[in-house]
């Protein structure tokens, strides 16, 4: 157990020692905003003051940490059906996600795989690191007892997303398994069903 603030940014960072070297470079940035202008460098002392601040600033716990999940296939965006997914690849969806986030103060991880095991493990995994957890389960929205399972298991509040619209699609996706485990559903907005599902998961502060 140390200081509430240094387990926040050890949470996301993998070791406290990177988790000390971000306190340090923020101390700096601070500290460079702070000093007049004719002065240079920060003393030691000053330093200290702003890592002080920084450890007890209660804005620091309000940042909304959101997970992005995306399962099989989507790592193929861009030039998989562009008729119906578009031609935006993922690389740009996580940029525009991380571009929105950061402009609404939100701090955004994002991964992709086509594994389900991957998918379960990172639900299992998230609870402590994340406040919301942003899911394109792809095709397992259809077939994944085990990712509904997940998701209520964990009891993180999670939001469905889609770039397409599902319920106008064939049959076989009108159905999701994990929508009623899921606190609500952004489909059919293609890439902007990213985008507004940070705006969900921060409005589910
Ligand atoms: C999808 C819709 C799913 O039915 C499909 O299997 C996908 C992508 C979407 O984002 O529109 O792979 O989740």
């Amino acid at each position: 157990m140390g200081h509430p603030g240094i387990n926040r940014i050890q949470s996301l960072h993998s070791s406290p020692i990177l988790a000390s070297i971000y306190v340090a470079r923020l101390a700096c940035v601070w500290s460079k905003s702070y000093l007049p202008p004719s002065r240079l460098a920060p003393s030691q002392f000053e330093r200290n003051e702003c890592i002080a601040y920084f450890l007890t600033d209660p804005k620091l716990d309000e940042v909304m940490r959101i997970l992005f999940l995306n399962g099989p296939n989507l790592n193929l965006l861009g030039q998989r059906e562009p008729e119906v997914y578009g031609h935006t690849t993922l690389a740009e969806i996580e940029s525009k996600v991380r571009q929105h986030a950061s402009s609404r103060e939100a701090e955004i991880e994002f991964r992709q795989t086509n594994s389900e095991g991957d998918l379960v493990g990172w639900i299992q995994q998230a609870r402590g690191d994340f406040d919301v957890i942003v899911l394109n389960a792809a095709a397992y929205t259809h077939t994944s007892i085990a990712l509904r399972d997940a998701i209520a298991a964990v009891g993180l509040p999670t939001i469905e997303v889609h770039l397409s619209n599902i319920s106008a699609r064939e049959d076989f996706r009108h159905r999701s398994l994990i929508a009623p485990v899921c606190r609500g559903q952004i489909a059919g907005f293609g890439t902007e069903s990213y985008t507004l599902a940070v705006d969900a998961a921060i409005s589910l502060k």
